[in-house]
């Protein structure tokens, strides 16, 4: 998967998944993000890295936080920025993605952002497109979700700082969860001391063990000396069938309260990369109390996505320079 991520110097080229990456790479993306949050906190929030190019978002799925960051990141970049309609395009009327993609290459688009219902599309684009042209994964499928996982990495380091001592649970719909993935492949790189996952049998991966991970299927337990908990939401759309009996005894059982925070570590964050289902996965009072970082995490993703952007079409040369 690499030799399509990376260019013949090992530099990205298109960002696809966090599967097989080198740690220097995630930690070069961190660092990236990191110079530019300076310039996200300005009066004037620009500079010029990717003037003259052209971007595009494509996305096949909803979405409020992923799409809005990329395009205020590219803004941000001085790009041009083109935010594809999927339903008032010719998609519906069987153009396909390829095609599609070769008609945005004769515009002389540089770089597309893709969310796609499919795991494997972004790779599928990447394969296919100009060799000029750059393409970044936003989410496919249950696959992979790689600028997720890398401006939650921003922030636990933010949070935490070193990687090495950490305890990180993820808790929830493990199953269906592209972000979960991502995740547990970039924590692993970056050498945390433990990753669990909890929820219920129906809702974990078999053979997930075989990354690494540990299993737990009891809330309190699987938290005990954690230092990060990263929440997630049922993703009822990816189900097939009822694997849970109801919201409601869900919530009993893996749902983030005060009093299940409370037999915590006193200074373990709580993160979640939304969209949040209130009452379901997280108490209200838990995803607005004071050890939540939510809204750091999505504050975080326009750096994270400034980095992305600006690494893939080799922009980042031209930061040092203007520095
Ligand atoms: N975290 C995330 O992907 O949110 P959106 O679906 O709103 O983009």
């Amino acid at each position: 998967m690499n030799t399509i991520q990376l260019d013949h110097q090992g530099r990205l080229k298109h960002f696809l998944g966090i599967e097989g990456l080198p740690k220097a790479l995630l930690i070069e993306i961190l660092d990236t993000a990191t110079s530019l949050m300076s310039v996200t906190e300005q009066t004037v929030k620009k500079v010029p890295l990717l003037r003259g190019k052209t971007i595009v978002n494509l996305f096949f799925e909803p979405s409020t936080r992923t799409r809005t960051t990329f395009e205020l990141a590219a803004k941000r970049l001085s790009a041009d920025v083109l935010n594809f309609n999927i339903n008032t395009s010719s998609s519906s009327k069987g153009e396909t993605l390829i095609d599609m993609l070769r008609n945005l290459e004769a515009m002389h688009c540089d770089l597309f952002v893709v969310r796609h219902a499919a795991g494997g599309a972004a790779h599928f684009m990447a394969q296919h497109v100009a060799p000029h042209i750059s393409i970044i994964n936003a989410g496919d499928g249950r696959h992979e979700h790689p600028t997720q996982a890398m401006l939650d990495m921003y922030t636990i380091r933010q949070y935490k700082g070193d990687f090495s001592p950490l305890r990180v649970a993820i808790v929830g719909d493990i199953l269906h969860s592209r972000v979960a993935r991502s995740n547990i492949h970039a924590l692993m790189t970056l050498g945390v001391a433990e990753v669990r996952v909890i929820g219920p049998n129906t809702l974990i991966p078999k053979g997930i063990a075989t990354l690494g991970v540990k299993v737990f299927n009891r809330l309190k337990e699987g938290l005990r000396n954690v230092d990060v908990i990263l929440m997630l939401r049922l993703q009822r759309e990816r189900m097939q069938a009822a694997l849970i009996p109801s919201v409601h005894e869900y919530f009993q059982y893996y749902g983030l309260t005060e009093a299940i925070l409370e037999t915590t570590h006193s200074d373990a964050i709580v993160m979640h990369p939304g969209p949040i289902n209130r009452g379901v996965e997280i108490d209200s009072s838990v995803a607005n109390g004071e050890r939540s970082v939510i809204l750091q995490q999505v504050s975080n993703g326009i750096a994270i996505r400034m980095a992305v952007m600006a690494m893939t079409l080799k922009a980042i040369p031209e930061l040092k320079d203007t520095r």
